[in-house]
């Protein structure tokens, strides 16, 4: 039986604390799930290593990840010692060279969890987010840096091949689930890139006859997140709108502490990583009450894309049933530390 290594990255912060308990899930679920064979790897890079190395990875930690299955990320970002924009560098190269251009961000309002919403229905969401190009292409320049006519100019790339794949892979989502998908665009405003958006969802569409597609601007798909966020299925969007709407659907499921994300390279030419949505969130860091939810899900995305998808189940269900019982960490009202709440969730895997 093939034996997936895993490169746990654990970071900054709440990094660790979090991942440390998705790790013991992940043991936990290998002695109930003979079919479950993983090697954890950590790899302590991030923040702690900058200051004794005086770099964030090793130069050749591309090349040292690429041999893994998967890797598991805490998260990174140590705001007060190091700029967001170096820090989170590394984490763009992974995505990039490993060209993990579907990011998965499922968001599903379950028993148990207050939305922020006044009156929520149903909401079982997955926002597909561009990860390999658009607004996030490191394109552009400053001039006369410090001067009052300074220029800073940031260029989106935005490519037929990128787009194509991205809503390819959003129709077959869709059509694993309500079989419904609206693109994200600003075509109205941004009539360059997003007019390229609407013309290849119109090239393909017709392959995807059992799929209804249609398109919001980005602005009122934000508005009818809160409106009626039961009516989205899948929602596919370039890099910077479906990183803010996939924290919009997190807020209205119950907080980033639940939200899982896969960074999906589809080709299997190279690693994926998965992660929890959240960063390092230096407020709560140290004081051991960060939600392991998000880490815990992640697991379960990974042990579903290396094919283990009953073991995968097995996690949610023991996450829901915590979940509907009312127990939680302090951002979900409750009082539970961050390893009791693991402890909870390992208690109903069997
Ligand atoms: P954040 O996601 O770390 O925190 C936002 C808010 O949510 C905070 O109030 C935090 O306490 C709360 N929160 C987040 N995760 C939680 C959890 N598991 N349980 C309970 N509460 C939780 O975002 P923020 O504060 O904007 O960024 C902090 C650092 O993280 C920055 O350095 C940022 O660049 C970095 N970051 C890293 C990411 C990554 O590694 N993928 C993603 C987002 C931010
Ligand atoms: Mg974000």
């Amino acid at each position: 039986m093939k034996i997936f290594r895993i490169a746990v990255l654990p970071g900054d912060g709440i990094g660790p604390e979090v991942l440390d308990q998705a790790v013991r899930v992940l043991e936990r679920v290998q002695e109930c799930d003979a079919s479950v064979r993983m090697e954890p790897t950590r790899l302590p890079w991030g923040s702690n290593y900058y200051f004794e190395h005086g770099k964030l990875v090793p130069e050749n930690f591309l090349e040292t990840l690429a041999s893994f299955d998967a890797i598991l990320l805490g998260a990174i970002g140590d705001p007060q010692r190091i700029a967001d924009h170096i820090s989170l560098r590394p984490l763009v190269q992974i995505r990039q060279r490993f060209d993990q251009y579907a990011c998965v961000r499922p968001a599903r309002l379950v028993t148990g969890v207050r939305s922020l919403l006044a009156r929520p229905q149903e909401i079982d969401m997955i926002v597909l987010r561009e990860n390999s190009e658009g607004e996030y292409l490191p394109c552009g320049g400053r001039v006369k840096q410090g001067e009052p006519d300074e220029v800073a100019i940031q260029s989106a790339v935005h490519t037929r091949r990128g787009i194509e794949r991205i809503l390819r892979f959003g129709f077959e989502l869709a059509r694993g689930r309500r079989r419904r998908l609206t693109m994200i665009t600003k075509s109205n405003a941004l009539s360059f890139a997003f007019v390229l958006w609407d013309e290849v969802l119109e090239q393909i569409r017709s392959d995807y006859h059992d799929v209804s597609a249609d398109r919001q601007h980005a602005d009122a798909a934000a508005m009818n997140f809160v409106r009626r966020p039961e009516e989205f299925d899948v929602v596919v969007a370039s890099n910077l709108f479906g990183d803010i709407l996939s924290d919009l659907g997190g807020a209205i499921v119950g907080g980033l502490g639940l939200l899982p994300s896969a960074n999906l390279n589809p080709e299997r030419k190279y690693p994926s990583m998965f992660e929890p949505v959240h960063g390092s969130a230096p407020d709560i860091a140290g004081r051991g009450i960060a939600n392991p939810v998000a880490a815990v899900l992640s697991v379960a995305m990974m042990l579903e894309w290396l094919g283990m998808k009953s073991a995968a189940e097995t996690i949610r269900g023991a996450v829901d049933t915590v979940l509907a019982s009312g127990a939680g960490t302090p951002d979900l009202g409750g009082n539970l530390s961050t390893r009791q709440m693991a402890d909870r969730i390992i208690e109903n895997i069997r």
